[in-house]
């Protein structure tokens, strides 16, 4: 359907109220409910589940080191609006919604990270086998960052999320604050997803794969990955905002199924990103385009002033999969359009040094470890990614000790990239290597055809989330801490994470640390 771009303004999330505070502790309460919200002038109001009843979801603004507890109720439908397909892990009919939240990129104590199986339907009617408390809490231990939060629940995180159930969560800190960056209504943060529509405004989501042609796929029938046509900014459909002539900060947090983008301005405009996933870069860093994959988010000021009177676009230069953009639509992103007058000097600065601390102390690796991306096919000819060959139900096998570091050194042996990302931990990328693929999958012997490469400078900072890219080894290093507990480590393309690209991770308690 034919949609005309740039008629809406871009809208900003709500910041989160606290219902109240107590003691120490901040607590709020986040209800999940249907909604219907206008995504474009002239799409019909679309049906979404919305934390708060919005998409995105209300935005927290917490401070570092502030604890704070939000009581997480679900109030959606009995039935999901989105094709659930039954046949993955046991994923057997309950009424209701399953819901479990998760926040993106933090350090959370384990009963509050949203194991998957720690799900809950309406009014906790009923829960899952690994469900702890009805409140979670958020110690906001770390660096001042953006973080998100979305829903995590067994096989059917990529139904919630496509169904709205996403948003973001800034931490301050004072190092962050003493940086004079541009603030308040020049901070603007830009939650990118993309989504398909039928004529009369609902959100389309394939019961089955497209070219299916076998009889025997179960209907509904997860499907490999899934890429709208569509691209939305905080829930509007490509839409526009009016800036001043002046620098402005933007938080671009990519909250797509599967879509990888690479950003750029039409006019030739640069990024200097200040941050990534996991907070701000020892130095900023220009760079004429951004690569963000699902979960990525990258923190840059962009500088309007010298083009007042402009219009601009931001746009994508990725298709879907290998494609290219098709320039009528997932070329689009947003427009700027420099038509504010100055309303002051613009006083904000981008300093040359963000971050004056080392990202880690000096550690000693304890474990090394060698994990596999690949894919198999299922009873129904259907692919089914893999780590490690594994499936989510096997025995549990990455179980570092708290406190430990380890490299994981993650093989890539597909033919796609993979945004793989780790609960708990903010990591360092250490590189990436091609290596033979042949000689892998004939005997798994490692023969490397080309040297390490170090990661973007961009990409120098802490993660949680990093691209693998096909036929490399892509190093990572972790501190596995401050809790010990059941954790998660997936692949962030949520049809993958779904069907089975998930795996436990279990931080254990040791005696000697
Ligand atoms: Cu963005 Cu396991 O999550
Ligand atoms: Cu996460
Ligand atoms: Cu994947």
């Amino acid at each position: 359907m034919e949609l005309e771009k740039f008629v809406d303004p871009l809208p900003i999330p709500e910041v989160l109220i606290p219902h109240e505070r107590m003691g120490s502790k901040t607590y709020y309460e986040v209800t999940m409910k249907e909604c219907y919200q206008k995504l474009h002038r002239d799409l019909p109001p679309t049906r979404l589940y919305g934390y708060n009843g919005s998409f995105p979801g209300p935005t927290f603004e917490v401070k570092k080191h502030e604890l704070i507890a939000v009581k997480w109720l679900n109030k959606l439908p009995d039935r999901h609006f989105l094709p659930i397909d039954h046949t993955i892990h046991d994923n057997h009919h309950v009424d209701g919604v399953k819901t479990v939240v998760h926040l993106h990129g933090a350090k959370t104590p384990a009963d509050s990270d949203g194991y998957p199986e720690a799900w809950f339907t309406k009014d906790f009617k009923e829960t899952g086998p690994y469900f702890k408390s009805e409140i979670s809490e958020y110690p906001n231990d770390q660096d001042a960052t953006a973080l998100w939060y979305h829903d995590h629940a067994m096989a059917i995180t990529r139904l919630n999320i496509y169904a709205g159930l996403v948003g973001l969560y800034f931490i301050r800190d004072r190092e962050e604050q003493s940086l004079n960056l541009p603030k308040k209504e020049y901070e603007i943060p830009l939650f990118i997803q993309d989504k398909s529509f039928r004529e009369d405004g609902s959100l389309l989501y394939p019961r089955q794969p497209n070219n299916n042609t076998s009889v025997n796929l179960p209907d509904p029938s997860i499907i490999p990955s899934f890429c709208g046509d569509t691209i939305l900014v905080n829930g509007k459909v490509w839409p526009y905002a009016e800036v001043e002539p002046r620098k402005y900060r933007f938080r671009i947090l990519n909250g797509s199924n599967r879509r990888i983008y690479e950003l750029y301005f039409d006019s030739g405009l640069i990024f200097q990103q200040i941050g990534s996933d996991g907070g701000l870069l020892n130095h900023p860093v220009k760079a004429q385009s951004l690569t963000i994959a699902p979960a990525e988010r990258c923190d840059v000021i962009v500088d309007f002033s010298n083009i007042e009177g402009k219009t601009i676009t931001l746009k994508n230069r990725l298709g879907c999969g290998a494609q290219e953009a098709d320039s009528d639509r997932d070329a689009y992103i947003m427009q700027f359009r420099v038509l504010k007058p100055l309303k002051s000097k613009d006083m904000s600065t981008i300093p040359k040094v963000l971050r004056k601390r080392p990202y880690f102390d000096k550690q000693q690796v304890h474990t090394i470890r060698k994990l596999t991306l690949g894919a198999n096919s299922d009873q129904y000819g259907r692919p089914v990614f893999l780590l490690n060959n594994k499936r989510w139900s096997d025995p549990v096998t990455e179980k570092p000790g708290l406190g430990k570091t380890e490299i994981w050194s993650i093989i890539n042996t597909g033919r796609g990239i993979h945004p793989i990302h780790l609960h708990l931990v903010q990591f360092r990328i250490l590189d990436s290597r091609p290596f033979d693929m042949d000689r892998f999958r004939e005997n798994r012997e490692l023969v490397f055809t080309g040297p390490a490469t170090p990661p973007p400078p961009n990409e120098r900072g802490l993660k949680d989330t990093v691209k693998v890219p096909p036929r490399s080894v892509t190093r990572i290093m972790a501190n596995f801490s401050p809790y010990s507990g059941k954790y998660v480590w997936h692949c962030h393309i949520l049809e993958h994470e779904d069907y089975d690209m998930m795996r436990p991770l279990d931080i254990i308690k040791t005696h000697h640390r």
